[in-house]
């Protein structure tokens, strides 16, 4: 690959590959399972990316495992009734269509392993985005540092990654023990729980204890809400949860020189990501992309009233089509709300819509979105949230 035998594009990946390799003193590579690619949104990426990924794709690269792709910056389907704009869809869709030319499956979604991307224990992956990175890592057990766009590119089109970091057994033992004092409940608990921890996490693997398990697990969207919140605040890839996550009764997987982190208020988290923003115009769920679970929540909670505030919930598409099949969007819709595919809306083109203040259950869209979309936030529960599109103001307690 590297001297050029396979073409232009292959050795491209494979220098970028070793380039990486090298700087973080790796030993070898290894084979990946499957690979998650980012870097999808037109906002982002500009001409000068797609320009790059169309060149690269010209040069012959393929990708040789499974890849799938993060969300892009509209609904490709809906963007028109949405109110997003004709050139920014058109681009958008030509970034979608490039990474469709190196074999990509355009799930644009960030929840891969939601949609058929849902690695076992020990795989060796590169992924990008953070919260499916520590998802990965931490719920399934799988191996995978924070690769950016052109590496997880790379990976894919080589079907290699370099062994450093979260790759190797002794970068994956935990040196931050999190004594949770406090109860933690609501996904946005966990959301406020996360991004206390990742604040304080300064480059540590957390090992959380006293958290509240049900049976032998927590539900899928409570531990993804609490992955992407420290993925968020403090880059964190990786936590193990005593009694809940594969890795965590592996034995010295506490590093003995470990720290110790007591969480027994979570109001300073939700103190920190709440505006005093009052009229809501835009309820968004599906921060990482909801699954089935979350959509009927919504749907239960939403109950046949009509909604004031525009409500999304973001989803992959597959996920859309299930949803769809079991009369979950037809009842979300009834109330004025949306089901949207392919779309973020950290990444999307807010200043395009008319809206001012967004309400959210999502730690990691909370964090985001003043900076990315430029406008006010109200974090909560998901009662309190659709309590807020309902009526249009943020709800005194709930
Ligand atoms: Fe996913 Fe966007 Fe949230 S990529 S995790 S919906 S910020």
């Amino acid at each position: 690959m590297l001297n050029g035998n396979l073409g232009p594009g292959v050795r491209k990946a494979m220098e970028i590959v070793v380039a990486l390799g090298r700087i973080f003193g790796a030993r070898r590579l290894v084979k990946v399972e499957s690979v998650q690619v980012a870097g999808v949104s037109y906002r982002n990426l500009g001409e000068a990316g797609l320009e790059f990924l169309n060149e690269w794709a010209n040069q012959g690269a393929r990708v040789r495992v499974p890849t799938t792709l993060n969300p892009a910056g509209i609904d490709l389907r809906a963007w028109r009734e949405m109110g997003f704009s004709e050139s920014f869809a058109h681009s958008q869709q030509a970034v979608v269509e490039a990474y469709r030319r190196f074999g990509i499956r355009p799930t644009c979604t960030c929840t891969p392993y939601l949609v058929g991307n849902a690695p076992g224990v020990g795989e060796h992956l590169a992924w990008a985005e953070s919260s499916a990175v520590s998802y990965a890592n931490s719920v399934l057990g799988a191996r995978t540092n924070r690769e950016g766009g052109p590496s997880a590119l790379a990976a894919a089109i080589t079907g290699r990654t370099a062994a450093y970091g979260l790759h190797l057994d002794e970068n994956r033992r935990a040196t931050l023990l999190v004594d949770v004092r406090c109860p933690v409940r609501a996904t946005s608990d966990f959301g406020a729980l996360g991004y206390l921890v990742g604040k304080a996490a300064r480059n540590r693997v957390p090992y959380f204890v006293g958290l509240e398990v049900v049976g032998h697990g927590l539900p899928v969207p409570l531990l993804k809400a609490l992955g992407a919140a420290m993925a968020a605040s403090g880059a964190v890839a990786l936590y193990h949860v005593a009694g809940v996550t594969p890795e965590a009764d592996l034995p010295g997987i506490l590093s003995p020189d470990h720290e110790t982190l007591i969480v027994d208020d979570l109001r300073p988290a939700y103190d920190a990501l709440n505006s005093d923003a009052h009229q809501i115009d835009l309820v968004w769920f599906g921060c990482p992309h909801a699954g089935m679970a979350e959509m009927a929540e919504v749907a239960r909670l939403l109950a046949g009233r009509q909604v004031k505030a525009a409500l999304w919930i973001t989803t992959a598409r597959e996920t859309r089509e299930r949803a769809k099949a079991e009369g979950l969007v037809g009842a979300i819709e009834a109330s004025g709300g949306r089901v949207v595919a392919d779309m973020c809306a950290v990444v999307a083109p807010m200043q395009e819509l008319p809206f001012r203040a967004l309400a959210t259950p999502s730690a990691k869209g909370a964090t985001y979105i003043p900076s990315h979309a430029g406008l006010a936030v109200r974090y909560g529960t998901v009662e309190r949230c659709v309590e807020a599109a309902v009526s249009g103001v943020w709800p005194g307690n709930l």
